[in-house]
């Protein structure tokens, strides 16, 4: 294969260098686009064919259904590593020693508490406020409580804003869902791993000693790996973007949690049960349902099916779909939204519609169904989906910054108004 790209614009030819990336994809360098070419430039809405950067922590095969985190298979990950394990590697791009991952998650410990004050604010929200609203606030928020974490000039400093977010991330989650519910904002237990100190801090009654279940820690674990990293969606392209401004870290993963929260990507796993939940109230009728996300006149779109990448299946969906059985048959939990969602996928996996165009369950499609089995409010689902993620978004904020990226700014074509001659309001 050539090693160029030959572009003919109005005649002339220009050569553009392929970058060829270490899975054998094959990119056009269009740096000098613009420059050779006398201001030409590119247009792909939504990106659907542009790569926004070189990166070397998640990759994705859409059409095989892999899904690899520094190498590493999800499949595997999820089965045998923690999520701080995989937090770990994906910021710092190695599996830690033992020594490494007990110095990591002190740290992380150290850096825990959330000033007081945060709570005046928690409070200052209506009770009913939606959770990723207020997550993403306070998040921003912590920026005023910790200015220091701006500056991430040095290894060190940089170390810092990352261990004080994964620390005090928790927290917030912790501290959003429980004011919904009526409850004490408490604090960590120093003592617990990362994943049972959440659960201990989401769920502790305060009149009650809280006991541990392992099938939470467990599934609530693989839930948060499986939703680690995914390369360059929208939330994570948000964080670099904004990170690319100097921006800093807090600020932006405040902008990546809005992201995450719309409903075509990670506030799908709310929209999902919410439809899940309409079709078992409207008598489980799943064909009607199926005809209405069919129907090009209806807006309707069956909630977890589909993917911007994914084109054969998404692997996590495949890993949630045994654990949503799992975890509801050892918590003794039977759902019939369980088996509406088993009924909904059958018969998308043999309609012509969602063949045709390659839809599959998403990893959104069963993880609700874990997630209320945990006791866990639907509001707060994509919250639980932002806290997996953030170590994928702190991995590619760092990258972005180590490799001293430019600030993000696309291009646009025009297409308003030539110049117009002002006119004075009385005579328009
Ligand atoms: N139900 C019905 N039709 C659909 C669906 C769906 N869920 N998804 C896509 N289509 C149709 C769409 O109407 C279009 O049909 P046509 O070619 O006839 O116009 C075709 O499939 C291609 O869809 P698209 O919107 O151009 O594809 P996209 O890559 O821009 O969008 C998506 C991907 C995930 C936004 C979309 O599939 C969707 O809206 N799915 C439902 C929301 C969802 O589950 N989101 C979670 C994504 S996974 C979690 C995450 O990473 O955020």
């Amino acid at each position: 294969m050539s090693d160029k790209a030959t572009l003919e614009i109005k005649g002339q030819k220009h050569e553009f260098p392929l970058i060829v990336g270490s899975e054998d994809e094959v990119a056009i360098d269009i740096k000098t686009l613009r420059g050779v070419t006398g201001g030409v430039t590119t247009i792909d809405p939504g990106f659907k064919n542009t790569g926004s950067c070189e990166s070397g922590i998640t990759f994705l095969d859409g059409e095989k259904g892999i899904l690899r985190y520094r190498g590493y298979s999800i499949e595997d990950l999820a089965e045998k590593a923690d999520f701080l394990e995989v937090a770990y590697l994906l910021i710092f791009g190695e599996l830690p020693t033992k020594e490494q991952l007990d110095k990591f998650h002190a740290d992380i410990k150290e850096k825990s508490v959330v000033d007081e004050d945060i709570k005046k604010i928690i409070e200052s929200f209506p009770k009913a406020a939606h959770p990723m609203g207020v997550i993403s606030s306070l998040t921003s928020a912590l920026t005023s409580f910790n200015p220091s974490s701006v500056d991430v000039s040095s290894d060190e400093a940089m170390y810092n804003a990352i261990v004080k977010i994964l620390g005090k991330f928790p927290v917030l989650v912790a501290w959003t869902m429980r004011r919904r519910m009526g409850l004490p904002l408490d604090y960590g237990d120093d003592s617990l791993g990362y994943v049972e100190n959440i659960l201990k801090m989401m769920f502790k009654r305060p009149d009650k000693e809280y006991v541990q279940n392992r099938v939470l820690v467990d599934a609530l674990d693989k839930l948060l790996i499986l939703h680690a990293d995914h390369e360059q969606n929208c939330s994570t392209s948000t964080v670099r973007i904004v990170g690319s401004s100097h921006a800093g870290l807090f600020a932006s993963l405040s902008a990546g949690i809005s992201a995450l929260w719309g409903p075509l990507h990670g506030g799908a796993n709310q929209a999902v049960l919410e439809m899940l939940e309409a079709i078992k109230e409207d008598g489980g009728d799943t064909k009607k349902y199926m005809a209405k996300a069919k129907d090009k006149e209806d807006p309707f779109r069956l909630m977890g099916f589909g993917h911007r990448v994914y084109k054969n299946f998404d692997p996590r969906a495949k890993i949630i779909k045994v654990a949503a059985d799992e975890v509801l048959a050892d918590l003794g939990i039977e759902d019939p939204i369980l088996d509406i969602a088993k009924g909904l996928e059958q018969e998308a996996l043999n309609d012509e519609y969602f063949v045709k165009r390659k839809l599959y369950p998403n990893v959104d499609f069963y993880s609700g169904i874990i997630y209320r089995g945990m006791g866990i409010p639907v509001e707060m689902f994509t919250v639980m989906f932002a806290l997996g993620r953030l170590p994928g978004w702190i991995a590619q904020w760092k990258e972005m910054r180590l490799r001293k990226e430019p600030i993000g700014r696309p291009r646009q074509v025009y297409t308003g108004e030539n110049f117009r001659e002002f006119k004075s309001i009385n005579k328009r």
